[in-house]
């Protein structure tokens, strides 16, 4: 059995009393087995971590690893112009090897901000070079390919047949799923209403049922979006989706920024999902969701910085902080959103959008022990007392202040180096092929 200890760092536990306090965490087998102000027990291996910031992983519930290699593709664009012109192009000219690159540079950017965990939404076809690059770097994801049968505007590339789109999700689904030691969770992911034809959302429906997964798509994002969706389907996007019968646990929907009053209280009500990205949503000026109405009413939100072209970041830092600051903002009201309340939705809210708030999201005895070790003893961060970390963490810290990356027990970057990818080769390799991409479609 391999065992590693953090010794003697600032532990921001986020357990039910939310401690905070100076002390050590055994790990065993991938697990957290002790967490205590000091432990006699020696261990594999040892991190020394005075002076350090430890805090569970951050978890981004939306993400498209896909559209890394795309960073800066597609600027100063609104969505569907986005989509139409730029996006689903370049998606539709995904090679294995550049979907496999693209997921590699997207996860070491996620690792080495602290992010342990995603939600992740893949383009149409090559989604295993995404898996395979998963399950190499010791990631985790709920992952799925995603699915478009329908719609204006979608290239052939990425158009597909209804039957051909469930066929495929499923072979990837009874292939991927549970891999990488638990670490890969197959979730259906049709792209969006707009792309989707019902007979394809009633079958995703049903077989998300049968094989006791999550659905993961884009809702009410844009204003455009959803008058497609009234004209096409004869009511509002959210409304359309309950009829379905799709609303519920297993569901989480990304962005829900252009909801009205019922359609909030059908998303509290049945507990699907939220995910918030909110520099998605002020790059692509979709809008700003009301996010402190919606936790008021008991909704489930959790946050995620979206895709790379569209942010163009992935870093969590930068999201919790936007996630704060825009909700002032807009209600001219410097107590909505405080710091602890949006580090809530960062850890523990991403692990019940998983579905996995009894393994993740708390530094807690029993939990996986998906863990960042973070630096405030920096020129931006300091001075940074004892009872103002939380909000230190959500107001200054950046991606580049995490020291150290865990996840499952094992040390995927140290010191800020990757232990197990090449990043220098995954930079070169990114920047040699998006030429060729780019080549492809101009
Ligand atoms: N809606 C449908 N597809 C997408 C996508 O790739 N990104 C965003 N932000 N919204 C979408
Ligand atoms: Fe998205």
């Amino acid at each position: 059995m391999k065992t590693l200890k953090i010794k003697q760092g600032t532990i921001v536990t986020m357990n039910k009393k939310r401690e905070i306090f100076t002390g050590d965490i055994y790990i065993e087998d991938g697990r957290i087995s002790e967490v205590s102000s000091e432990i006699q027990r020696r261990a594999d291996e040892e991190i020394y971590a005075k002076g350090k910031v430890v805090i569970p992983g951050l978890i981004q519930t939306h993400i498209h690893l896909t559209q890394t290699l795309f960073r800066g593709m597609a600027d100063d664009m609104e969505l569907l112009d986005w989509l139409r012109k730029r996006i689903w192009p370049l998606e539709g000219n995904h090679t294995v090897e550049t979907n496999y690159v693209s997921a590699k540079l997207g996860i070491v950017e996620l690792i080495k901000g602290g992010t342990t965990s995603i939600i992740d939404m893949e383009t149409v076809n090559h989604t295993e070079g995404a898996l395979a690059a998963i399950e190499e770097s010791g990631f985790r994801a709920v992952i799925g390919k995603c699915m478009m049968d329908y719609g204006e505007g979608v290239p052939d590339s990425l158009m597909e047949d209804t039957q051909t789109s469930i066929d495929e999700s499923v072979r990837l689904l009874k292939k991927w799923h549970g891999r990488g030691k638990g670490r890969i969770i197959y979730a259906f992911a049709p792209r969006f209403v707009v792309s989707c034809s019902e007979k394809l959302l009633v079958k995703v429906r049903d077989l998300a049922k049968e094989y006791g997964v999550m659905i993961h798509t884009h809702a009410s994002e844009n204003r455009g979006e959803i008058e497609l969706v009234q004209s096409d389907r004869g009511m509002r996007n959210v409304v359309y989706l309950h009829k379905l019968g799709m609303t519920g646990e297993n569901l989480i929907l990304a962005h829900c920024i252009w909801l009205d009053d019922e359609e909030m209280k059908i998303l509290a009500d049945t507990g699907t999902k939220i995910s918030h990205c909110p520099n998605s949503n002020l790059k692509l000026a979709s809008g700003i969701a009301k996010i402190p109405e919606l936790l008021d009413m008991g909704a489930d939100v959790s946050i995620g910085a979206d895709g790379a072209p569209c942010n163009n970041n992935l870093d969590m830092f930068r999201e919790m902080r936007s996630a704060a600051l825009i909700q002032k903002a807009r209600l001219l009201n410097p107590t909505t959103m405080p710091a602890e309340r949006v580090f809530e939705m960062a850890t523990l809210g991403g692990a019940k959008a998983m579905g996995m708030e009894k393994k993740l999201g708390s530094l807690e005895q029993g939990k996986k022990a998906d863990i960042a070790i973070i630096n405030l003893r920096t020129i931006h961060n300091s001075p940074c007392g004892e009872d103002n970390i939380i909000p230190q963490l959500v107001y200054s810290a950046s991606a580049n202040d995490v020291e150290t990356t865990i996840i499952d027990g094992e040390i995927v970057m140290k010191d800020r180096k990757m232990t197990a990818i090449n990043e220098r080769n995954i930079i070169e390799e990114a920047n040699r092929l998006i030429k060729k991409q780019i080549e492809k479609i101009i």
